[in-house]
């Protein structure tokens, strides 16, 4: 089979109907930004397909604009899953579906143009005209909750916001203002076999490849930090010592903002004043994440309002979001190619080999994977580094027809790592294989 066909029988295993779930087994609900990519691969074999991708997040749209991380299956069997969360305890909730209480980073307006541009003119003003209200509301939403102080820069509140969920620089703030009492109890009594029999990814994926137990522990003790607050911003955000803008997130938002402004154009619609006044505002918020000693973007601590200077991934994704200039784009394409750091032989490892945390195998601690390549691919291109788009993605698929199709990969060795059969990894194959 090749790697095309690879790609498609994936998606269709994993396709439940209405959405996609990630991988068989390890993660059977739908999830935020897996959904977005999915759409796209799904754009290149069957539109209708790819737009119901799309309504299903929707469905799972909150009262108050926010699209949830994770929206639960609903049989009965996943009953203890939809209860670590009980989304129901907030109002702004949707009351037919349970779903997670956090967000994930804002790639809908992504998904959504990729599919227009496969459809004809009015099929895709009509498209473009259906999901505008929930895509308006969801920016809507990261604007009034999200940047209390209209700053321009959304801020997340949980690890998984991000999606790159034991990222160095986050597991370190958990560490420095979030460390309960318990876990140091639990490490002290070596009670971790106890932690290991309950965490079921351990039956898909070997521990070292996996989140460490005392980082699981602190992302599962935020969340039920969040839970005991029913998601209301206003009691989060008070006294909280956890917040961060993260650089990557914000990068994405930045990018996601201008494809919602040209959905709009194009479906002649008006985006309200005041949204444009923020994507506008962003743009130059991003900058403030700018450090002049590294050289690079860095995500930044809301309360105290320092820059987290951890090298990572996350860096060098305002080349995604398309609105820096060429001088610090430079910069950054000089970073993500030094062969000390990322441009490993199959990159971009999402820590740098030359950091201390850098852990080729573990999770979002150094392995490649393919979502941030594919963002970073496309924002090359588009900033004119055509060059480097193109190694970047010729690498990428080579890794991809060695391989096969995996979670995430080894940077140095290119081993399959996590869970096989991953969707966003076939959807975005797909796609790069296509251009
Ligand atoms: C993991 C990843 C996250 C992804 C989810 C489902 O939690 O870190 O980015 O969305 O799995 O694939």
């Amino acid at each position: 089979m090749d790697l095309s066909e690879q790609c498609i029988k994936t998606l269709q295993t994993n396709d439940h109907g209405t959405h996609t779930v990630p991988a068989p087994g390890l993660y059977p609900h739908q999830w935020l930004w897996d959904s977005c990519f999915c759409a796209i691969g799904w754009s290149q074999i069957d539109i209708d397909r790819a737009k119901q991708e799309i309504f299903s997040l929707i469905h799972g749209q909150w009262h108050n604009g926010m699209i949830p991380h994770m929206i639960f299956d609903m049989s009965p069997k996943y009953a203890r899953s939809r209860n670590m969360w009980r989304s129901w305890l907030s109002n702004n909730s949707p009351s037919d579906i349970a779903t997670s209480g956090i967000t994930q980073p804002p790639l809908l307006a992504e998904a959504v143009s990729r599919i227009g541009t496969q459809m004809k003119k009015t099929d895709r003003q009509n498209f473009y005209k259906k999901v505008l209200p929930a895509l308006i509301k969801h920016h809507q939403w990261l604007y009034n909750e999200r940047d209390p102080h209209k700053e321009g820069l959304a801020l997340q509140i949980h690890p998984h916001e991000t999606g790159m969920d034991n990222t160095p620089p986050w597991m370190n703030q958990l560490h420095e203002h979030s460390l309960p009492w318990w876990i140091n109890i639990i490490e002290r009594l070596h009670l971790n076999k106890i932690i290991n029999a309950v965490r079921k990814d351990r039956h898909y994926v070997p521990a070292n490849q996996r989140i460490q137990n005392t980082e699981a522990m602190m992302c599962w003790d935020i969340q039920h930090r969040l839970r005991r607050k029913h998601y209301d911003i206003e009691k989060i955000l008070h006294r909280s010592l956890f917040l961060i803008e993260d650089v990557h997130f914000n990068s994405i938002f930045v990018r996601n903002n201008t494809l919602l402004t040209e959905i709009a154009a194009d479906a002649r619609i008006t985006l309200p004043e005041d949204l444009l006044e923020n994507f506008e505002r962003s743009k130059v918020a991003l900058e403030s994440l700018w450090d002049e000693n590294f050289n690079t973007y860095f995500s930044r601590d809301f309360v105290s309002h320092h820059l987290l200077r951890e090298p990572t991934i996350a860096c060098l994704m305002p080349l995604y979001a398309g609105t820096i200039s060429q001088e610090r784009a430079d910069k950054l394409v000089k970073i993500m190619t030094n062969d000390k750091s990322f441009w490993l032989k199959f990159p971009v490892p999402t820590v740098p080999r030359n950091m201390r945390s850098f852990n080729p195998n573990r999770y979002w601690q150094g392995p490649t994977w393919i979502n941030m390549n594919w963002m970073l691919i496309d924002g090359l291109a588009r900033m004119g580094y055509e060059t480097e788009s193109e190694a970047l993605r010729s690498n990428t698929i080579e890794l991809l027809r060695e391989q096969g199709i995996w979670e995430y990969y080894n940077p140095q060795t290119g081993e399959g790592l996590g869970s096989k059969d991953f969707s966003w990894t076939a959807a975005l194959a797909l796609d790069l294989l296509e251009v």
